[in-house]
C-alpha cells in the first residue's frame, strides 16, 4: 500500500490503473478511522479492482468555532488499518495541496442543505460538496463509499453527483455501532467516561423511534415528541435537532412514511454527535 500526499502522484497512479482498465473504489474520510470506516473500505475492496482511501481533515467544512484544530489525527494507525483491509493507496494531502491560495470555486447546493445540519452548521455541506467534487475529479472512481450515519451527507452527495452528471456510483453503507448501541464516530474519543454513558441516549432514542414506527405510528410529532423527551431526560444532552424529513428532498414531513429519514444531532457536553434511522 502506498501513502501519497500530492495530487500529481495520485493522478499518475490513477492513469496507470485506467490504462489497465481497472475499476476504482474511493473511500473519502477525515481519518482517525474506526470500524465504521473499515466497513466502507471492505465494501470498496469487494466491489473494485483498486481502492483509494482519502484521509483529509477538510478545513472548509468546519465553521470558525468548530473543532478543526483538535480533530483527532493518527496517520500511522490509519495506514496500518487500511493496509490490513487491503486498500491500495492512501491519499493524505496537506490543506495547501487541496486549496491553493487563489482557490475560489465552490460547489454549493440549495434545498437539501437547508434542513437538519444545515440549520446550525451552514459551512459544512458547501465544504463537503466542494472537497468531494475535487476528490472525484482527481481519483476518477467508479464508486465512492459513504456511511448512512450522516444520512443527510449521503443524500446530498447522491444529489450533487446526479445534478453535475458525475460519472460514478455512490454506495451507502449501514451504520456501525458499538456493542452497547452508540454509533461509531471519530468524535466519540472526545467523550469523558460520564459523557460516554450519557451518549447512549442517542441510540436509545433512535431504537425507540424506530420501534414506534415499526409498530405502526406514523405521526411525526408523536414519534419525535417521545424521542425528544428521552433525550431531554439526560442532563448532559442538549438537542441540536431531532427531525423527520423526506429521505430524498430532506424537507420536513409530518407523516413518517418511506422514504423518510428520522435524524438527530445532540450535544453531549461539547461534543456534537449524530444518529438516525431510515424508513
Ligand atoms: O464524512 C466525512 O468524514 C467527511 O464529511 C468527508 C465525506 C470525508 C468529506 O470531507
Amino acid at each position: 500500500m502506498k501513502v501519497v500526499s500530492t495530487i500529481a502522484e495520485l493522478k499518475e497512479i490513477i492513469r496507470g490503473w485506467k490504462k489497465e482498465d481497472l475499476s476504482i473504489g474511493l473511500v473519502p474520510t477525515m481519518g482517525y478511522l474506526h470500524e465504521g470506516h473499515g466497513s466502507l473500505v471492505t465494501a470498496a475492496r469487494k466491489d473494485n479492482d483498486r481502492v483509494v482511501v482519502s484521509i483529509f481533515v477538510n478545513p472548509i467544512q468546519f465553521a470558525p468555532n468548530e473543532d478543526l484544530a483538535t480533530y483527532p489525527r493518527d496517520l500511522e494507525k490509519d495506514s496500518a488499518y487500511c493496509e490490513s483491509l487491503g486498500a491500495d493507496v492512501i491519499f493524505h494531502p496537506e490543506p495547501e495541496e487541496m486549496y491553493h491560495k487563489n482557490f475560489t470555486t465552490f460547489v454549493d447546493m440549495t434545498l437539501l442543505t437547508e434542513e437538519l445540519g444545515g440549520l446550525t452548521r451552514p459551512t459544512d455541506f458547501r465544504g463537503v460538496c466542494t472537497v468531494l467534487s475535487k476528490l472525484f475529479h482527481i481519483t476518477e472512481p467508479d464508486r465512492a463509499y459513504f456511511g448512512q450515519k450522516d444520512a443527510q451527507q449521503l443524500a446530498i452527495v447522491r444529489h450533487t453527483v446526479e445534478d453535475l452528471n458525475m460519472n460514478l456510483e455512490i454506495v451507502g453503507c449501514p451504520i456501525i455501532r458499538e456493542e452497547d448501541g452508540l454509533a461509531k464516530s471519530s468524535r466519540n474519543t472526545y467523550l469523558s467516561e460520564e459523557e460516554r454513558k450519557a451518549a447512549l441516549v442517542l441510540s436509545r432514542a433512535v431504537f425507540h423511534g424506530q420501534k414506534m414506527v415499526a409498530d405502526g405510528e406514523t405521526d411525526a410529532s408523536v414519534v419525535l415528541g417521545e424521542m425528544k423527551q428521552m433525550i431531554e431526560a439526560e442532563p448532559l444532552a442538549k438537542i441540536d435537532y431531532v427531525k423527520a424529513v423526506d429521505g430524498l428532498t430532506m424537507q420536513q414531513i409530518t407523516e413518517i412514511k418511506a422514504p423518510a429519514l428520522v435524524a438527530m444531532a445532540v450535544y453531549i457536553g461539547k461534543t456534537r454527535l449524530i444518529d438516525n434511522f431510515i424508513v
